[in-house]
């Protein structure tokens, strides 16, 4: 018993040292190809409960010239009690738990939630807009793949305002990852070529860049921020992964 708490102190300790190293990020700037848009990114970071994550669209709106497309930006929001289910799973394994409803593995208990914001050209990127009357409910991950149990939907009560996304639901580490899928219409081409252009449009100009900014009740601090406060926080746990 005093063995397994004195390795667990010891993990509560190398965990709040790499928090003292550097702490964690709350604003992220990525940048998007125009021409080629599709993809995924994933964003890790311990939230304070009640963090609002919003998401904003910048860049030069002539990068939207003769450019018919929409956009589908979806994301999935999940937490976990284990530390080490959000910070030390590679992106890639990350980017792939993209709308999962179950833990990763036996008792790694979390909550999720997704959504997504559709966009129906490329100016509305630039639009100011409140993406949502309400935020989106979240559920506990289920403990098992494909054994979804009767699942009570968490609703929440305040609005979203300008640009929010998501909102996190309790003192945790999080992954909220992005998604995005572009869709390009043809234009009623009238002796139009395509070659030519798409060519022509492939330079710097086209870029645009996405901030996503998490901002709890603290500020943009976060509860591993402040090593002695540490000590309140129980969820800084690492899990051992039972075979
Ligand atoms: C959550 O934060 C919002 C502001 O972002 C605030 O209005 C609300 O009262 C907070 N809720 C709780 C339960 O702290
Ligand atoms: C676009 O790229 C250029 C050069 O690569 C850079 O100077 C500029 O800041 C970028 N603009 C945006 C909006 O990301
Ligand atoms: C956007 O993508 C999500 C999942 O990635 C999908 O459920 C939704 O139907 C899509 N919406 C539109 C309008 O394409
Ligand atoms: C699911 O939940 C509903 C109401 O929350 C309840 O009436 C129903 O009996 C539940 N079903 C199961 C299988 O637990
Ligand atoms: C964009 O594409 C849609 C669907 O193909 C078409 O209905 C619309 O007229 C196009 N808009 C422009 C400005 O070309």
């Amino acid at each position: 018993m005093t063995r397994v708490f004195v390795f667990l102190m010891f993990c509560l300790l190398l965990a709040s040292l790499r928090h003292t190293l550097g702490a964690e990020v709350s604003l992220w700037n990525i940048g998007i190809d125009l021409n080629s848009p599709n993809g995924d990114a994933v964003f890790r970071k311990t939230l304070y409960s009640n963090t609002t994550i919003y998401m904003k669209f910048q860049g030069d709106l002539a990068a939207c010239d003769h450019k018919n497309v929409s956009f589908n930006v979806s994301w999935y929001l999940r937490s976990s009690i284990c530390y080490n289910e959000v910070f030390s799973t590679p992106d890639n394994e990350a980017m792939a738990m993209f709308g999962w409803d179950h833990q990763l593995k036996q008792d790694w208990s979390g909550f999720y939630s997704q959504g997504y914001i559709y966009f129906n050209n490329c100016h509305a990127l630039f639009t100011p807009t409140t993406y949502y009357k309400e935020f989106q409910p979240f559920l506990s991950l289920s403990p098992q793949e494909g054994r979804s149990v009767n699942q009570t939907k968490h609703i929440w009560e305040d609005k979203p305002d300008m640009y929010a996304v998501a909102k996190s639901w309790s003192d945790s580490p999080y992954m909220f990852i992005l998604r995005f899928q572009t869709q390009h219409h043809s234009e009623a081409s009238k002796g139009h070529r395509d070659t030519g252009d798409g060519d022509a449009s492939s330079n710097s100009k086209d870029n645009l860049s996405i901030t996503i900014k998490m901002n709890g009740p603290h500020d943009y601090s976060s509860p591993t921020d402040w090593p002695l406060m540490m000590v309140s926080f129980s969820f800084e746990s690492w899990c051992v992964r039972v075979i």
